[in-house]
């Protein structure tokens, strides 16, 4: 139990509005194109978010929604930026290709230089499979991201690069398995059964602290949640994760994005993170 709050540090976030929104085809275990969604309920949700995380004080970008692109809410999908320079997308399955080039073309609209911008070679979906630590980006792969993502995206950030391996189809990218509580330090919560034996030793090894979620919050999709330092939104379903965050000093948001859950994707999906120069 920690006693002296934790605080929370401003962030950048690029976001996508659902204002297409629909299951279409199915590319995660999660999705059922037979099942309807409510568009006007998604953006609803999708707002309350976006202004969630303004109430805080942080920065929301907005990025136009591609009425051809039904999965674009799933921003955090779209590239990573990590200490201002940006790695772009390859998505594993021809329904999303396009994503990566409206992304890049955010970034060139608004201020980024060509040399700072990484157009790659292997497959990979953002922050979907890239988590960034103080120490460390952690990647997973197994469903999505090609191993070869890894070993790019070390080159070109600097960093080392922690390759761990995806096991369990219903989390399908890194993010749905793992969340970053603190990136000033090397604080995670994460669900050991979607990891290969190994991958999960290696993360033992490197958190030993962390926060180990349930079966139930992880399919809640309460790792797919969103950390200031501070204040940890998360899907308000994954209700067994509230006291132990707030055992270590965080305080939790819960949030509804039912709608967004039928694509498979919650609150980190929605939210790609700016970092900045440091
Ligand atoms: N329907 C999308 C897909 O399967 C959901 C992406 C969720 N995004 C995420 N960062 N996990 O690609």
């Amino acid at each position: 139990m920690r006693t002296t709050p934790r605080s929370p540090s401003p962030r950048r976030y690029l976001m996508c509005p659902p204002a297409h929104f629909t299951v279409t085809y199915s590319i995660n275990p999660w999705m059922d194109p037979t099942k309807p969604v409510d568009p006007p309920l998604a953006l609803a949700q999708w707002e309350d978010l976006r202004d969630r995380y303004r109430a805080l004080g942080h920065t929301v970008e907005v990025l136009e929604p591609d009425p051809a692109l039904p999965d674009m809410v799933f921003a955090a999908n779209g590239a990573t930026v990590v200490g201002g320079r940006v790695l772009g997308a390859r998505f594993a399955y021809p329904e999303r290709a396009a994503e990566a080039d409206a992304h890049l073309d955010w970034f060139r609209r608004n201020g980024w230089a060509e040399e700072d911008l990484r157009i790659p070679q292997h497959v990979n979906e953002g922050e979907g499979d890239f988590a960034v630590t103080a120490s460390w980006i952690l990647a997973g792969r197994g469903f999505r991201a090609s191993p070869l993502s890894h070993g790019e995206a070390q080159e070109f950030f600097g960093r080392p690069v922690i390759g761990l391996d995806l096991v369990d189809p219903c989390y399908y990218h890194l993010d749905t398995a793992l969340c970053v509580l603190d990136d000033a330090g090397d604080e995670i919560m994460y669900y050991p059964a979607a990891f290969s034996p190994g991958s999960r030793a290696v993360l033992a090894r490197l958190f030993p602290d962390a926060l180990i979620a349930t079966e139930e919050d992880a399919a809640a999709f309460g790792l797919n949640a969103v950390s200031d330092g501070r204040n940890v939104l998360l899907p308000q379903a994954a209700v067994g994760l509230f006291e132990p965050l707030r055992d270590r000093g965080f305080e939790p948001v819960g949030m509804d994005l039912s709608e967004l859950l039928k694509g498979g994707g919650s609150v980190k999906c929605c939210t790609q993170e700016l970092r900045p120069r440091p």
